[in-house]
């Protein structure tokens, strides 16, 4: 019986030595360890043994079970390790492969014209001020010396939502407001970028949202020549050192007096061709001095404080810049004129 124990357990560790996955180990398991297995069979005739065998055969029969039961756990064990090594090698990122691309996106055109123009007035002291969109009739218009039935309103065709509301037809009721909140006290020194509205067709050179750039200083004894000297400095740090300005008559309701204002032609250099039209100027925005009735209608005594202006089109000088001959393209966002304005 001894012998015969011995060569089951030889067996039985010799079949767990060959087995390849665990399901082989499971079964020399169940064959030799079960309920029916040979080792329980071998302990059933212990009935015929003598007294003193007994106890010798039961005890060897207990290490053989334990022996072929820790090399099952040791067997179970290194397939266990062995299946998680393949599938962690099958499964390994090849970090060397090259990566797929992703675009970088850059700032829209508008956008850094909007932002160097900032740069530049607060670089001067300039604070930046914003006002709402949808404004009423009082800001848009008569707070800016342009009374209900004014013809001056014609100059703006404008999308009313009710008799006093209507989208901003520009930036200037900013000035209004921003006078309000000073109540009554300068220096104001502001510039306020945004959008505006006006029922116009589009086509390459209107669009009926765009957007502006007002600019208002309010102080005592600001005179035109501050005006000159500032528009001066910002058309020669948007279009080059070598340029100048002329102040031309104009009207505006909110200024007097008022000037539309010239930049001399920065790809002819002033002789004349097709950007400037052959005059040798470009037209790059309308400003003036602040109209009397402007300051007291906000809280301001304009015997004591004076101020200027000015509102221009983004979109008009970054055309000028760049050399852009279809407003829409701002809008349409095709890419390909998009990623023309990469910056560096
Ligand atoms: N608001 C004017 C427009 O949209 C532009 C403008 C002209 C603004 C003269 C000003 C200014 O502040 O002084 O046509």
């Amino acid at each position: 019986m001894q012998e015969q124990l011995l060569k089951l357990r030889d067996e039985a560790l010799a079949q767990v030595q060959e087995a390849t996955d665990l399901k082989m180990v499971n079964q020399v398991r169940v064959s030799y360890l079960g309920k029916k297995g040979p080792i329980t069979e071998v302990l059933r005739g212990m009935g015929k043994l003598s007294p003193e065998e007994r106890p010798k055969i039961g005890s060897l029969a207990n290490e053989v079970r334990e022996a072929i039961a820790t090399e099952i756990a040791k067997k179970q064990q290194q397939l266990e390790q062995e299946e998680v090594e393949k599938k962690l090698s099958a499964e390994t990122i090849d970090v060397t492969l090259p990566g797929r691309p992703s675009r970088m996106g850059n700032r829209h055109p508008l956008t850094a014209v909007i932002e160097e123009i900032e740069d530049l007035f607060i670089g001067m002291g300039y604070t930046v001020e914003e006002g709402p969109e949808v404004e009423t009739d009082y800001y848009n218009f008569e707070a800016l010396n342009l009374p209900k039935g004014h013809p001056a309103r014609d100059m703006q065709d404008s999308f009313y939502i009710t008799d006093e509301v209507l989208m901003r037809t520009h930036t200037s009721p900013v000035q209004a407001r921003t006078l309000e909140k000073f109540k009554g006290q300068g220096p104001v020194k502001i510039i306020c970028p945004g959008k505006v509205y006006r029922r116009d067709d589009d086509d390459a050179t209107h669009s009926h949202q765009f957007t502006q750039i007002e600019g208002l200083v309010v102080d005592e004894n600001i005179r035109m020549s501050d005006l000159k000297g500032t528009l001066e400095v910002f058309a020669k740090k948007m279009f080059g050192e070598d340029r100048e300005i002329r102040l031309r008559p104009s009207f505006f309701p909110f200024t007097e007096p008022s000037v539309e204002v010239d930049v001399s032609c920065f790809s002819c250099g002033g002789d004349g061709c097709n950007v400037c039209k052959g005059t040798g100027w470009i037209e790059i925005l309308g400003a003036g001095m602040v109209h009397p009735n402007v300051l007291e209608m906000a809280g301001f005594d304009s015997k004591k404080y004076s101020g200027f202006a000015f509102g221009m089109g983004p979109e008009r000088i970054a055309m000028l810049k760049y050399g852009i001959d279809d407003i829409r393209h701002f809008y349409t966002n095709d890419v390909r004129f998009l990623n023309q304005f990469k910056q560096a």
